[in-house]
């Protein structure tokens, strides 16, 4: 079992960071879902202050999964079509810029940001009005196009394991 990806398979780092990562995300739109639909109830006030650290979570490791990708970039099992390919890239780069939005308009509004105890921002007295209102129109619209997009990559993969005439493309990632 490779820690490396290979033209048939991904390899073990690249599926754990795929399979942690989905777990994270499912968390990321059940809180942001409870945000939208349910405020100000009880569930709510519990559950949402875990969405800036499991955010901050996933966007580490959307750091680290880039790099790794790179790495392995000459040896990934190939993209099915150019589609395929541009949707994976499309995933990444909102993993990146969802939560960079949203850390940036935490700055912007001068608030203290901390992780696990470890305090990443600390007020400064000044506050960005532009950072507030970017993040303000892109956070939360970007976020459900991605849960839009990662739906249709779950009913991509649905599709290739059922159809005869394209490449089942789920055991590369179990
Ligand atoms: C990839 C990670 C993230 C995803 C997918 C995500 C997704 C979302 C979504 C879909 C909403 C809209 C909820 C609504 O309409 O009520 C939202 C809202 C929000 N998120 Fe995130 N989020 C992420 C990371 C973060 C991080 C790291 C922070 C804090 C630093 C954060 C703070 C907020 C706040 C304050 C709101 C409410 C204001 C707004 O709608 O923009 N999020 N998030
Ligand atoms: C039940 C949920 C999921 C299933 C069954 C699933 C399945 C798969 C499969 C089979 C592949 C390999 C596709 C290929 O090589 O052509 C893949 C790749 C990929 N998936 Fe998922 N996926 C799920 C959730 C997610 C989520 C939540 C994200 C994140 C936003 C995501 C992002 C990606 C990306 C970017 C790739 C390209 C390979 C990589 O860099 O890891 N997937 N997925």
């Amino acid at each position: 079992m490779s820690l490396f990806d290979s033209s048939d398979k991904y390899g073990l780092v690249s599926r754990a960071l795929h399979w942690l990562m989905a777990l994270g995300f499912v968390w990321m739109f059940f809180t942001a879902a409870l945000h939208y639909f349910a405020d100000e109830t009880p569930i709510t006030d519990a559950l949402w202050p875990t969405h800036p650290v499991m955010g901050f979570t996933v966007f580490c490791l959307a750091i680290l999964r880039v790099v790794w990708a790179v790495v392995n970039m000459s040896r990934r099992p190939p993209s099915l079509s150019l589609l395929s390919g541009l949707g994976h890239s499309v995933l990444y780069a909102l993993m990146l810029v969802i939560p960079a939005l949203a850390l940036l308009r935490n700055y912007g509004a001068d608030r203290p940001f901390s992780y696990l105890g470890i305090s990443l921002m600390a007020p400064t007295g000044q506050k960005t009005q532009w950072m507030i209102d970017l993040a303000g129109l892109l956070h939360g619209e970007l976020g459900w196009t991605m849960l839009a997009l990662v739906l249709g990559h779950i009913g991509m993969v649905v599709v290739h394991k059922k159809s005869s005439s394209t490449t089942d493309v789920l055991p590369r990632m179990l």
